[in-house]
């Protein structure tokens, strides 16, 4: 098979999206396909067409890659790509429209509104703690945890930097205390299938960016150390949520827990249609937990794209 990796771009995410391309050019060329590697820059309509690949293989995270930009380029070219279409990427990039399409099909998510950023400098716009987040970013870029305690209402003070300040619009939610946890599916042949539960441990503070790609900062472990039927529940939702989107090749939900809540504690965050293929990923990771190498786990992804 001859497969354009698409990596890069100009996204936020661009460091981790050339990890992922590279990992999976490297494992597609391991295997004896033919591999061509396309750093996204604005002539990428036309690298494409002139490479004439069997598949593309978006490893692009963030947006234009993620957002059904790139998605809608490669459908008007008529070139077969992995992972999801136009519309799920459209609503899967933007947390606030995935709460939308997903807690009418009974998929519990947190409660949360859509603030400007100057609103925060003049009242808290949930009790604390609460967590900010751009609505259409990945890998923890722009998350801030508001932790500390005080009346509600009490404004962030105007001075103090934080990762809000470059987005001019923020999603608040309220903070789920507890454990953090990630279940990957894959598009099989006979269907898509929810490969595992992972549970993040960072080593301090939350699974921020540092704590996601440097080695060592968080531990995963897989298959979590949780109770049997939330472990089954978060299969079934991350299964659900990936169908309800309307998800291709692959996706991965990740969860927050508060385990003293027990079933009612459980919460979806948000559903990836483009998760990281890098060295410390956990889509690979929850791959060679079902018994597949990280090439059969790309494999799986294109053949997805194919059919
Ligand atoms: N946004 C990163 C790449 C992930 O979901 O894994
Ligand atoms: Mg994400």
């Amino acid at each position: 098979l001859h497969v354009a990796v698409l990596m890069g771009g100009w996204a936020n995410e661009r460091p981790v999206s050339l990890m992922s391309g590279e990992g999976v050019a490297e494992a597609l060329e391991q295997r004896g396909h033919r591999v061509t590697r396309i750093d996204m820059d604005r002539q990428v309509a036309a690298r494409i067409a002139e490479a004439a690949p069997d598949v593309v293989f978006n490893a692009l995270h963030g947006v234009p890659g993620e957002d059904g930009t790139v998605q809608g380029m490669l459908d008007l070219m008529g070139v077969p790509y992995t992972h999801s279409g136009l519309a799920t990427s459209v609503i899967a990039i933007d947390k606030q429209l995935t709460k939308q399409a997903l807690v009418p099909h009974g998929i519990p998510m947190p409660g949360g509104r859509i603030v400007h950023s100057e609103e925060l400098y003049q009242h808290d716009p949930l009790p604390r703690p609460y967590v900010l987040k751009p609505v259409n970013e990945g890998s923890s870029v722009g998350v801030a945890i508001v932790t500390d305690e005080g009346n509600y209402g009490n404004p962030i003070a105007r001075d103090t930097a934080g990762p809000w300040q470059e987005f001019s619009e923020l999603l608040a939610e309220p903070f789920i205390k507890g454990r953090e946890m990630t279940t990957a599916v894959v598009d099989f042949a006979d269907g898509p299938r929810a490969l595992a539960v992972t549970e993040l441990k960072p080593k301090s503070g939350f699974y921020d960016f540092d704590a996601k790609y440097t080695d060592g900062m968080t531990d995963h472990i897989c298959p979590a150390e949780i109770p049997g039927h939330i472990e089954q529940l978060c299969l079934e939702i991350a299964l659900k949520a990936h169908k309800v989107l309307g998800c291709r090749g692959c996706s991965r939900t990740d969860f927050r827990w508060d385990d003293e809540q027990g079933e009612d504690g459980l919460f979806v965050l948000e559903t990836n249609t483009q998760p990281g293929m890098t060295p410390l990923s956990l889509v690979p990771e929850q791959g060679r937990f079902a018994g597949m190498e990280y090439a059969d786990t790309v494999e799986a992804i294109i053949a997805a794209a194919m059919r």
